[in-house]
C-alpha cells in the first residue's frame, strides 16, 4: 500500500528536480537544526556525508566514520528535514563486498531513512552500483577525487589533468551510469572535464570543483559558513557580508542557480 503520510514523500524527487531548468542545489548536513534551516531556505538535496568526519567529529580525514555515525547523522537530517530528499554516504570499507554492501546501504535506507546511498570509486564500482539498483536502492557515485583514498593517493589532488587520467574518469562516469547510478558526484576535476562529464551521461552531475558546466553543485556546509581557517580554491564563504546562516544558504542555492557559483577562478585548469 502506498504510505498516506504526506511527510514520507519527498517534497522534491530527482526526475523534478532533473526536469526544472535550473542546476540543482546540494549542501551537506549532519543535524536536525542544520538541515530544517537548508531545507527552508531552498536547499534541493541533502548530503549527509562522511565529511562529518572532519567538521563535526574534529578528525583528519574521513576514514574513521563508522556505518554507526552515518546511520545516527542521517536520522538526525531526517528528523530535522522530513520531506527532504537525502542522500547517505557508505563510509570507508562499508562497500568492500557485495553482500556487506547490500546490508550496510539497507540500513541507510530502513533505519536511517536515506532516498540515496552514495558510494565513492571508479568503474570498479560498477557491480555493486547494478546490485544496489536491483535491489530497489537508489545510488549517487561519487567520482574524481576521492577522498576515502587519500592516504592511498597521498593527499587531495586535483585529478584528471593528464589526458589519461581525463578518459579513466570520464570511463568511469559512463560505466557507472550505465550501472544504473542515477547522480553522479564528481569532485575536483578540471572545469572542462566536468562539463564533458555532464554531456556524456544521461544522469544529473554535481560537481565540487569540477566547474560550472555540470548539473549542480555540493558544497560542505561548514565551507559555505566560512568555517574553513584553509579553504580549498571551489569554496567560497556565503555568510561574508549576509546576516545570517539561513541568508548564506539561500545565496547559495541563488548563485547555483543563476550560474554565478562556481565562478571560473572557482575552478580548476
Ligand atoms: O562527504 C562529503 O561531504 C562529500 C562531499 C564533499 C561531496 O562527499
Amino acid at each position: 500500500m502506498h504510505s498516506q503520510d504526506p511527510a514520507a514523500t519527498p517534497l522534491k524527487t530527482l526526475p523534478d528536480l532533473w526536469r526544472a531548468e535550473h542546476p540543482i542545489v546540494m549542501l551537506t548536513a549532519y543535524d536536525a537544526s542544520f538541515a530544517r534551516l537548508a531545507v527552508e531556505a531552498g536547499i534541493d538535496v541533502l548530503l549527509v556525508g562522511d565529511s562529518l568526519g572532519m567538521v563535526v567529529q574534529g578528525q583528519r580525514d574521513t576514514l574513521s566514520v563508522t556505518l554507526d555515525d552515518m546511520v545516527y547523522h542521517t536520522q538526525l537530517v531526517r528528523r530535522g528535514a522530513p520531506q527532504a530528499l537525502i542522500v547517505a554516504d557508505m563510509p570507508f570499507l562499508t562497500d568492500s563486498t557485495l553482500d556487506s554492501t547490500l546490508r550496510h546501504a539497507g540500513r541507510l535506507m530502513q533505519e536511517a531513512g536515506a532516498d540515496m546511498v552514495k558510494i565513492e570509486g571508479g568503474a570498479i564500482k560498477a557491480p555493486l552500483i547494478s546490485a544496489l539498483t536491483e535491489a530497489g536502492i537508489p545510488v549517487c557515485a561519487h567520482i574524481g577525487l576521492l577522498p576515502q583514498r587519500v592516504r592511498q593517493w597521498g593527499g587531495y589532488k586535483v585529478q584528471g589533468r593528464a589526458s589519461e587520467d581525463a578518459v579513466r574518469i570520464l570511463h568511469d562516469a559512463e560505466v557507472l551510469a550505465d550501472a544504473g547510478a542515477q547522480l553522479m558526484v564528481v569532485e575536483c576535476v578540471p572545469s572542462a572535464l566536468g562539463a564533458r562529464i555532464a554531456q556524456s551521461v544521461a544522469v544529473p552531475v554535481i560537481g565540487i570543483g569540477a566547474g560550472a558546466g555540470v548539473d549542480g553543485q555540493v558544497l560542505v556546509m561548514h565551507d559555505l559558513l566560512g568555517m574553513n581557517p584553509h579553504p580549498a580554491r571551489f569554496v567560497r564563504d556565503f555568510l561574508r557580508g549576509r546576516g545570517s546562516i539561513a541568508h548564506a544558504m539561500q545565496a547559495y542555492g541563488d548563485a547555483v542557480r543563476n550560474r554565478s557559483f562556481p565562478a571560473d577562478h572557482e575552478g580548476f585548469v
